[in-house]
């Protein structure tokens, strides 16, 4: 499986995921008079690592759209908080009652459950705050608030959220599947996408391009996340395996088997490698970062 072109996708999400990794150590710094707990809360879930896969789709669209990516970090580091904020949220007791998360126990486990709440909460608010301070014009912060906000509300990732807990209580369903996935985590990987653009001052098309990319290619993303609860590890995942069946989530697997669901996975990257057509040979990167989605163990 590991090809030369894994090999290099591999060392060049490493670099951006480290640049991203520093931007936020530097974000979480202050203030001093946050409560401490609070802050040792929201850094212990963001010092956790993790692949760092929106922020980087931020930069690299940025780039790709002819942008500088330090126009985009800010956003970057946005979409990451916003992202961590929905997995401290989605372990808690009430939503996934998950026990451990980037290979450290999850942050109710470590910190109580109204440290976890609160912790979430303030790396939300942090989020809009992040992206208000950049040095972009205001027209596009704006459309960057906009988006992020959009993307993370009702019609998004926490309407999806909510519906994956109530589907909980339903019949397998494919239809319903795709409509969570959509929610809870196409809408907001399509988002890093669009933020990276308008960073860049993209085209309406190169915009609405790379809006597709990212909404696929979270389809496909998490239709992989509900393949590797079946078939992956504690150890490389960091998080608990084998639980979506136990709680009675609606997933490919469980209401179209395995092999269609690689199947759905892998025609949804290829949408999403389809949608970058119009940027020629320099999109190969984010074409290897889509492939790889599908193909990674963690
Ligand atoms: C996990 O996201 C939640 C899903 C949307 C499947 P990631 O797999 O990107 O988690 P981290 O950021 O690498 O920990
Ligand atoms: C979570 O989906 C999507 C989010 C918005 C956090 P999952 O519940 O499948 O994510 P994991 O498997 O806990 O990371
Ligand atoms: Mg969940
Ligand atoms: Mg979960
Ligand atoms: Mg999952």
């Amino acid at each position: 499986m590991s090809t030369t072109v894994d090999e290099d996708i591999r060392s060049l999400l490493a670099r951006s995921a480290a640049e991203v990794d520093d931007a936020l150590r530097r974000c979480l710094a202050g203030p001093e008079h946050t409560p401490l707990r609070l802050l040792e809360a929201m850094r212990y879930s963001i010092d956790a690592g993790g692949k760092r896969l929106r922020p980087i789709l931020t930069l690299w669209c940025c780039e790709l759209c002819g942008g500088d990516r330090s126009a985009a970090m800010p956003a970057a580091l946005a979409v990451e908080c916003v992202h961590t904020f929905s997995l401290i949220h989605d372990d808690l007791p009430a939503l996934d009652n998950d026990d451990l998360r980037r290979g450290r126990p999850s942050s109710h486990r470590q910190f109580g459950e109204a440290a976890a709440i609160l912790a979430g909460d303030a790396l939300l608010a942090l989020a809009f705050e992040i992206v208000s301070e950049s040095d972009v014009k205001p027209r596009i912060a704006v459309a960057m608030i906009r988006e992020l906000a959009g993307a993370t509300g009702w019609r998004g990732m926490i309407g999806g959220e909510a519906a994956d807990l109530e589907g909980e209580t339903l019949p397998p369903d494919a239809r319903l599947v795709q409509t969570i996935h959509s929610a809870k985590t196409a809408r907001l990987i399509e988002a890093a996408c669009r933020l990276g653009a308008f960073a860049a001052e993209a085209t309406a098309s190169q915009l609405d391009a790379l809006g597709r990319f990212g909404h696929e290619l979270g389809l496909a993303f998490q239709a992989a996340d509900d393949l590797l609860d079946l078939t992956g590890t504690t150890e490389a995942l960091g998080k608990p395996v084998r639980r979506d069946a136990v709680s009675g989530k609606q997933t490919y697997p469980r209401a179209v088997g395995m092999e269609a669901s690689r199947r759905i996975a892998e025609e949804a990257v290829e949408r999403a490698v389809a949608a970058l057509t119009s940027f020629g040979d320099v999109s190969g990167k984010l074409v290897s970062l889509a492939r790889f989605v599908v193909e990674r163990d963690r």
